[in-house]
């Protein structure tokens, strides 16, 4: 499983979140005015996977139950579409974040009951790592709690210990919401916290970090708040925060882009890489929203748009990979 996790993070190679859980990807369709039918949803997907190249930067792919199970129209499983491509099949296993009892507006992520079974099942069709999210959000001067911080921690190290049981790599995925009006000082305080818990959580639970990834949220401004740090103290702030929490023996950081545009969430990923050399751990992405949104856009729902979809696709995998060596520059934002 070490091997799996270091290749997830091979030099200039990243991740591309494909998990939408069908209530989401339902949102990004309605965005494009397409209905969010069994045979849409695969298409799309089927767009994303057989775009030709994009394995030069993309190491993997995390995908929904329902996408696991379909097959491109060749008859190929996606999971084999992806694996003869070089591309590792992942799979989300989480419930989704559910209501905290006794602390109103904050949630829990749920799906531990079954979890071994529904593993043992995914790697069977032929997944070889996993994602759980916990959603930590930050509002007013009370929350998050510890409360929410730590219930979710034991959640992600309970799903990461029986990942690795069942063979498969977990990513923990602590992702502390960008929505709100705090300022970049706060992210920074709450991301420590969220990241304190779960690595204590880990060790308590006999995780093998060597077998894990981290997937955070870049230290940043809320979303709301009225001065947005730029894109040098994001990734100084963000680079802080990991040193202190992330122990050397994890293979590396993923980033999910949390609502980031799409050239933010590259321009933030190339500044950290170009800030120092000698980092323990690999930095890298595990966007959904920036390295789809345009690709969707592109795509509209048409089949005579595939090609187009397919060259906004591999335009951000390529940006993103570059940003991954610390050497992408705004010439590659020109479509080839
Ligand atoms: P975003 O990059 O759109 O935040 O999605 C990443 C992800 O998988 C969240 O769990």
């Amino acid at each position: 499983m070490d091997k799996i996790a270091q290749a997830l993070v091979a030099a200039g190679r990243g991740i591309l979140a494909a998990d939408e859980s069908n209530g989401t990807i339902k949102k990004r369709f309605d965005s494009i005015k397409v209905e969010s039918t069994e045979e849409n949803r695969r298409a799309y997907r089927e767009m994303l996977f057989t775009a030709r190249g994009a394995e030069a930067a993309i190491s993997g792919v995390i995908l929904y139950d329902e996408t696991l199970r379909q097959s491109a129209a060749d008859g190929r499983p996606f999971a084999r579409v992806l694996s003869d491509m070089g591309i590792v099949p992942g799979i989300k296993v989480d419930k989704g974040a559910k209501s905290l009892a006794g602390c109103p507006g904050e949630t829990v992520t749920e799906g531990l009951d079954g979890l071994r079974e529904r593993c043992q099942e995914y790697h069977k069709l032929g997944a070889r790592f996993a994602k759980w999210r916990a959603v930590i959000d930050i509002a007013g001067d009370g929350v998050p709690t510890d409360t929410c911080i730590r219930a979710n921690a034991h959640a992600l190290a309970r799903y990461a210990a029986i990942c690795q049981e069942t063979g498969l790599v977990p990513i923990v995925e602590p992702e502390v919401l960008m929505d709100g009006a705090h300022d970049i000082a706060r992210c920074a305080v709450v991301t420590e916290q969220a990241l304190n818990a779960l690595y204590d959580e880990l060790r308590l639970q006999r995780v093998r970090l060597e077998a894990t990834l981290l997937k955070p949220n870049m230290v940043i401004s809320g979303k709301k708040c009225a001065t947005q740090a730029g894109v040098d103290e994001v990734a100084a702030r963000t680079l802080e925060v990991l040193k202190r929490c992330v122990p050397a023996a994890v293979p590396g950081i993923v980033f999910l882009s949390g609502g980031q545009s799409d050239l933010l969430a590259t321009r933030h990923l190339d500044a950290m890489n170009k800030l120092d050399g000698a980092l323990p751990w690999k930095l890298s992405f595990s966007y959904g929203r920036a390295l789809q949104a345009a690709a969707l856009q592109a795509w509209g729902g048409k089949a005579a748009n595939v090609a187009a979809g397919q060259a906004a696709f591999l335009l951000r995998a390529r940006a993103n990979g570059a940003a991954a060596l610390g050497k992408w520059s705004a010439a590659m934002e020109k479509a080839a």
